[in-house]
């Protein structure tokens, strides 16, 4: 029985510090899907169809490469580690963890993709 414990402590090691030094991101499971948390949580600033909205001064989402949505959305949840200045979203850096904590996580790929798939005019 011992051994098993010792075993069982080994995986549970190995398992832990696998995943140590990846982002929270890559391991939680996401309670709504990025259409989900785009109607909650983004589109009362960049409107339902990604077309933005100037009395929010939030850009349309409709021109920008799968890339360049990933590399804001990075900026915006890593509080400006990017180089946008991103000072708008200061303000959703703020909220993201409040919005986390109410299960409006989201993956960035995830995220960029839909965005793109679904907004893009540029094809
Ligand atoms: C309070 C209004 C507001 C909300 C809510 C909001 N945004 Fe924004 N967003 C802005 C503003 C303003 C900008 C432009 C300034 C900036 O980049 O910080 C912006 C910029 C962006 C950009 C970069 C666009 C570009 O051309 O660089 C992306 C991508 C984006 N938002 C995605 C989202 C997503 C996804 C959500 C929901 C999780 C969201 N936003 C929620 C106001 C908002």
């Amino acid at each position: 029985m011992k051994k098993m414990n010792l075993a069982l402590s080994l995986v549970a090691l190995v398992v832990l510090s696998g995943c140590g030094d990846k982002p929270k991101s890559e391991i939680v499971k996401y309670k709504y899907t990025p259409a989900q948390v785009y109607q909650d949580t983004c589109s009362h600033c960049h409107g339902l169809k990604g077309e933005g909205l100037a009395e929010k001064k939030a850009p349309a989402l409709t021109k920008q490469s799968v890339q360049e949505l990933e590399m804001s959305l990075f900026d915006i949840k890593n509080g400006g580690l990017g180089q946008s200045t991103a000072s708008e979203h200061d303000v959703m850096e703020h909220n993201m963890k409040k919005l986390a904590e109410k299960g409006y996580d989201y993956d960035i790929k995830m995220m960029a993709n839909y965005l793109h798939n679904t907004f893009s005019v540029a094809k």
